[in-house]
């Protein structure tokens, strides 16, 4: 709501700069399909003729004209329309609902081996079971791609599947020869995007599929690139890279330019991916949380989903706070990101002596080693009580004061590795980039274009305070930096990336979410050559690998392991391969501890993992699984109080909510997790109750007992304790009570959260796993 009513007060802060009347902007149109007329030959007809009627104003651009239709996730068009536009068309009789657009962001190897992926060719692995996803097909909505590199090489790889009817969109620079039998479909959808901003520039961005920004290509690599050795970056992470599904199949639908990704284009994009028959999609992008039924990205997926495309998308780099989880609709798989055993170390040596740890990617002539100390520098000014921030921003350091130092500079504005130019063009050495307190003591490593490191925020005042005492004392700063290369075997991992989005779920809190986490921090995956590896345009050094971070890169590990077990279980929903990554993640890191949170060293909870870190194998053979088909997403819908209209905008049918509310609330949606919130009013004992369903996927005779860690401060009984199976497929029902004491120290408006599980299993064979999550809200 909050989110909304911002965007409300933005459009009416736009609109007073100019008249409101002549201001167009892009709406998504539903429209009842069924109702066409037959006097238009197609639904474009239809929706052309409907523009047409609308008034115009006495500007000559206010004509409203189709952007995209949409035939397949949702039934309607897109277009740009002036608010008196808007306000006749919704009078139609045929318009069902308009949806305002938003500008999406992106959410910006080692990684198969440690997610236990044998590549060895005995039986019941899953990449043998699932002949490496040969015959699946993952479609990737992102910047494009760059088809030279070597991950996306056809050798080896069988016909393109009999039932794809995706399409290769030539131009160019991206000519027929771009596709191949690894990457089978590509299409590009710019009208959303340039009806806002104008024509693009296309010395600047490729009107194609080709990838000018470096993240479309590396994500596409992460979910299918296949075995590629040697790679590395510059000599960091050097070995085997492989993608998730190795053999897999890649269609591409590049819908993010220079200035975003709008949602007139994803939508686009969903419509053309499942109607191509993709299996998988992989989304690593994302916006503000809005309700289901304003959310471009949530209706797409809803009708991806429902033709069984198993949707898996970013869960957003906006963490280490809380209700910061992005991208939360119940039938998407919501991905955050964990870090893997492998790090990218070097040492910081203080003039006092003191050697503090930071990471980098830096390769290039170093400083001389850890006898030769240069001046350190923080560009801060100084005020009242100690020193202002120093962003390092172009133009903002004053080469007299820099040249020829190591200068400290603070997290901000600008990205990490253009702040490494600003200090070489102002004639420093180097570079020591501090978090800020919001980053707290998660470190990123990037290429950067002179040597520099990345501390934590902890550190980074350690530092500071040196260089200010230094100063004091007239004996000025000094330190290097020495690099240490690739490091692996890494204890503890995995850790939760700081940047990694957490709940609780702002939209739907009885939906736990992330609903895992997987590798996102480091991750080596291929590179065009269009940009350099620190992304800034200066750099000139072309790698066909490169290392980047973000729950991006933790989306195509889980849209690959979707595609695996899609091929290895080719009847399971895409509900059924969400139930069984979760139900068999882990929680605990390479120590067996409960695993830490990247930006405070503490323990991690399942607001920031969910279930937890995706186990490949065992999600392979799960014993159960909990289902889900649209009709429960329905009754969810219901539950959560949507209007019929707002649902029908979600699923393009009618919905009956009658049955939907009689049956109870949403925390009965048949999800792998629980949770409640309560509201906590007075002393008196709160409870609630959760329905659930198995599915048995395991052996035909199984009994499985369950076991029960309540939350503290809670008693949960379930009932039945013991389900007896006969046969696979046999679904058994049981009945999970939680009650809860009121918490007595909580203050007005705040909350306390505590987590245990509800497990099943058949003797240790199968143990399935489901995180239960109590909160307590005190009112205000
Ligand atoms: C396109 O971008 C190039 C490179 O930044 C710039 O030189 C040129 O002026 C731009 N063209 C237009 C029409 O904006
Ligand atoms: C991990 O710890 C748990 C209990 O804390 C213990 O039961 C289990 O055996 C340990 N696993 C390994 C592999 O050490
Ligand atoms: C981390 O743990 C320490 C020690 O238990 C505690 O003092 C601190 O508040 C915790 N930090 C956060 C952010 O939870
Ligand atoms: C929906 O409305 C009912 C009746 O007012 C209320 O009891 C319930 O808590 C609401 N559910 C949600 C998810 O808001």
């Amino acid at each position: 709501m909050a989110s909304l009513l911002l965007l409300l007060f933005l459009s009416l802060l736009s609109s007073s700069s100019s008249s409101s009347e002549d201001l167009q902007k892009t709406f998504i149109v539903q429209v009842q399909y069924d109702a066409k007329p037959s006097i238009f030959p197609t639904h474009r007809h239809w929706y052309d003729s409907s523009l047409s009627s609308l008034p115009t104003t006495t500007t000559a651009t206010a004509a409203a004209t189709v952007i995209h239709t949409y035939d397949t996730v949702f039934h309607g068009f897109s277009a740009k329309l002036t608010a008196s536009q808007l306000k006749h068309l919704k009078t139609l009789p045929h318009i069902l609902a308009v949806i305002p657009e938003q500008v999406r962001r992106l959410h910006t190897t080692r990684s198969p081996q440690f997610l236990g992926l044998k590549t060895t060719d005995s039986a019941g692995t899953l990449l043998k079971e699932s002949d490496f996803g040969s015959d699946l097909v993952i479609g990737v909505i992102d910047t494009g791609i760059w088809p030279e590199r070597e991950s996306f090489n056809d050798r080896s790889l069988g016909p393109v599947p009999a039932k794809w009817k995706g399409q290769c969109v030539t131009s160019g620079d991206f000519t027929a020869a771009a596709c191949n039998r690894k990457i089978i479909g590509a299409r590009y959808f710019c009208q959303g995007y340039e009806s806002t901003n104008g024509k693009m520039n296309e010395t600047t961005e490729f009107r194609s599929p080709r990838d000018s920004d470096g993240h479309g290509t590396h994500t596409s690599s992460i979910v299918a690139g296949r075995y590629v050795f040697p790679a590395s970056t510059l000599g960091y992470a050097h070995g085997v890279a492989s993608g998730m599904a190795p053999k897999a199949r890649i269609s591409i639908y590049k819908v993010c330019w220079n200035a975003g990704c709008y949602d007139s284009d994803i939508l686009a994009a969903f419509d053309s991916a499942v109607s191509d028959g993709v299996d998988v999609i992989s989304l690593s992008v994302g916006g503000v949380v809005v309700p289901y039924y304003l959310d471009a990205i949530a209706i797409g997926a809803f009708g991806a989903s429902d033709h069984g495309v198993f949707v898996s998308a970013s869960a957003g780099n906006g963490g280490p706070g809380g209700l910061t989880v992005t991208n939360i609709a119940p039938w998407v798989t919501t991905v955050g990101a964990g870090t893997i055993d492998r790090d990218f170390p070097d040492d910081v040596h203080l003039g006092n002596g003191k050697i503090v740890p930071g990471v980098s990617v830096y390769s290039g002539p170093g400083l001389g080693g850890p006898t030769r100390l240069y001046s350190l520098v923080y560009a801060g000014s100084e005020g009242g009580d100690g020193y202002s921030a120093s962003l390092c921003l172009e133009g903002s350091l004053d080469p007299k004061t820099v040249r020829g130092k190591i200068v400290l500079c603070d997290r901000g504005i600008n990205s990490r590795a253009a702040k490494g130019e600003v200090v070489k063009k102002a004639g420093g050495v180097g570079m020591i980039l501090a978090n800020g307190v919001f980053d707290g003591e998660g470190l990123v490593a990037d290429c950067h274009i002179l040597p520099a490191t990345a501390v934590g925020a902890s550190v980074g005042d350690e530092i500071r305070k040196y260089i200010i005492t230094a100063e004091k004392s007239k004996s000025p700063a000094t330190a290097t930096i020495v690099f240490k290369g690739t490091r692996v075997n890494v204890r503890p991992a995995p850790v939760v990336a700081s940047f990694s989005a957490r709940g609780p779920n702002p939209e739907s809190p009885e939906i736990l979410k992330p609903d895992v986490i997987a590798p996102g921090l480091n991750i080596l995956a291929a590179w065009p050559d269009r940009v350099g590896p620190s992304g800034i345009p200066s750099d000139k050094r072309r790698t066909e690998f490169n290392i980047l971070s973000g729950t991006s890169m933790a989306c195509p590990h889980v849209s690959g392991l979707g595609a695996l077990l899609k091929a290895a279980h080719p009847e399971w929903s895409p509900a059924a391969i969400r139930s069984a990554l979760m139900t068999t993640a882990y929680t605990v890191d390479n120590r067996n501890e409960t695993m830490l949170d990247e930006s405070t060293g503490n323990t991690s909870t399942v607001l920031d993992f969910g279930a937890g870190h995706v186990h490949p194998q065992k999600a392979m053979d799960p014993g159960l699984i909990y289902d889900l088909s649209s009709y429960d997403y329905v009754n969810f819908l219901c539950n959560s109080n949507y209007t019929v209209q707002n649902i029908q905008t979600v699923t393009r049918r009618k919905a009956d909510c009658s049955g939907a509310r009689r049956a109870g609330h949403t925390g009965n949606l048949n999800y792998p997790s629980l949770s409640v919130v309560f509201q906590q009013y007075g002393k008196h004992k709160m409870s609630t109750h959760f329905i659930r369903t198995v599915t048995n996927v395991g052996d035909p005779n199984s009994v499985y007992k369950v076991s029960i860690r309540p939350p503290s401060g809670t008693s949960v009984t379930v009932q039945p304790e013991k389900l007896v199976f006969r046969r696979v497929g046999q679904k058994l029902n049981f009945l999970v009570r939680v009650q809860a004491k009121a918490v007595k120290q909580l203050s007005p408006g705040s909350s306390n959260v505590k987590s245990g599980s509800v497990v099943w299993s058949d003797g240790g064979k199968h143990i399935v796993t489901s995180p239960l999550v109590v909160t307590m809200q005190q009112p205000l």
